[in-house]
């Protein structure tokens, strides 16, 4: 137990946080497969869900369930080590090579998650006398990483490139410019081949995160790399997570035979940490073989964000500037945003309300997400719903 003046103290920063409408609450969401592929059970209630990042509505494809339980029944289902001790299997070494293949770059190392993969990256390559720039909208996950990496970090304004390389001056050993692919809360594209002319005309090295945009963007749904025109060669390192677009769990950092040794040596994250069990890397290899393969999954999701975005403006909705299926609805104030999902919920929607700090003061949202598990008729499902919410309309002066 903590000490009671620690307790009491919680207890006040709990309130703080409730009376600010900025408490979290977990939510039980349960799916089986008598319902729809983007449905599900919450908390007792039936609904359609907008707020998850399987973007091709692979995480309930009975394919990966089938690579999952089959590689389990022969192989185990723990890798009982890390990756350097007794850890590394033969799933997780083909799905590498896969992952090297798919992306284009000469190797690929897989994490348990994107965060770790993230720390593990800024933490090997970077160090105190090194400059990061960061986007300020990029995820957690890469603030942090450059913070514990001991370098110094400075934030530069969302997606501009002049901008980032004015916070690359002075004296340094090395230097980052670091970005989302696709802007995790926002839904928008990095300026990448601004950024990777940028960082070759500074020497500075050019680290990408693209959580969101593998399997969705470019041909195959290669990337935010490949959708911008550019090659594996124009960046350091690129980081993809399979948790979502690929529908299993854990990360991986793609990057030339140098960053990954150097990571397979110095990475914290990646060594002192148990691999991921080998059935989830013969899953993921399943995922991938599906999402090159059935290239329906990207064109529904243009045509549900198209679709989308034409009656959210019609309704006089705030939209951001994506044309990813993170879809955005802001809502201004915290208050707003619960009350405005509140209401979709009664209504058998789910989506999320996005507060600070997740994203800056006075932007709270309804992050909208699209997926290849989506019909159009349960697009426009939302978008009636939305039009009845009348506190979105009101905070956009509808
Ligand atoms: C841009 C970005 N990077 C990294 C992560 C972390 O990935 P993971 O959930 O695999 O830890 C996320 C979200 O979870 C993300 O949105």
């Amino acid at each position: 137990m903590a000490t009671p003046a620690t307790t009491e103290a919680l207890r006040r920063e709990l309130e703080r946080l409730e009376q600010a409408d900025l408490y979290r609450r977990r939510r039980i969401a349960a799916w089986s497969p008598e319902l729809g592929p983007a449905e599900l059970v919450v908390d007792g209630r039936r609904c359609l869900a907008f707020c998850s990042n399987d973007y091709l509505g692979l995480a309930r494809d009975p394919r990966l369930a089938e690579a999952l339980a089959a590689h389990a029944r022969t192989g185990g289902t723990g890798s009982g080590a890390a990756h350097l001790v007794a850890g590394h299997g033969p799933e997780h070494q083909a799905l590498e090579e896969e992952l090297a293949e798919f992306t284009g770059f000469p190797r690929a190392l897989l994490f348990s998650t994107g965060y770790m993969a993230n720390l593990g990256l800024l933490g090997a390559l970077a160090e105190r006398g090194d400059l990061v720039a960061e986007d300020r909208l990029n995820h957690a996950s890469l603030l942090d990483a450059s913070r514990l990496s001991g370098a110094t970090v400075r934030r530069y304004a969302h997606a501009d490139a002049a901008a980032a390389v004015r916070r690359l001056q002075g004296a340094a050993r090395r230097r980052f410019i670091v970005t989302d692919g696709v802007f995790s809360m926002d839904g928008d594209a990095a300026p990448l081949a601004a950024l990777a002319d940028a960082a070759r005309r500074h020497q500075a090295e050019l680290l990408v995160d693209d959580a969101h945009g593998l399997g969705v963007l470019g041909p195959e749904g290669t990337g935010s790399v490949a959708a911008a025109g550019l090659q594996p060669a124009d960046v350091t390192a690129l980081v993809g997570t399979l948790g979502k677009a690929f529908g299993t769990f854990g990360a991986f950092v793609a990057g030339g035979e140098a960053v990954i040794e150097t990571l397979v040596q110095r990475a914290r994250s990646y060594i002192y940490t148990t691999a991921p069990p080998p059935p989830l890397a013969a899953a993921t290899r399943r995922a991938l073989a599906i999402a090159r393969a059935e290239p329906w999954r990207r064109a529904r999701l243009e045509t549900l964000v198209a679709r989308f975005r034409h009656g959210a403006a019609t309704l006089g909705l705030r939209l951001l500037p994506s044309a990813t299926p993170i879809q955005p609805v802001l809502a201004g104030s915290s208050g707003v945003a619960l009350q405005a999902a509140a209401a979709l919920f009664e209504a058998g929607l789910w989506v999320t309300p996005i507060r600070p700090p997740t994203i800056p003061a006075g932007t709270a949202r309804l992050r909208i997400t699209l997926s290849a598990a989506h019909e159009e008729a349960d697009v426009d499902r939302l978008l009636e719903a939305l039009a009845t919410v009348a506190a979105l309309r009101a905070e956009a002066g509808a």
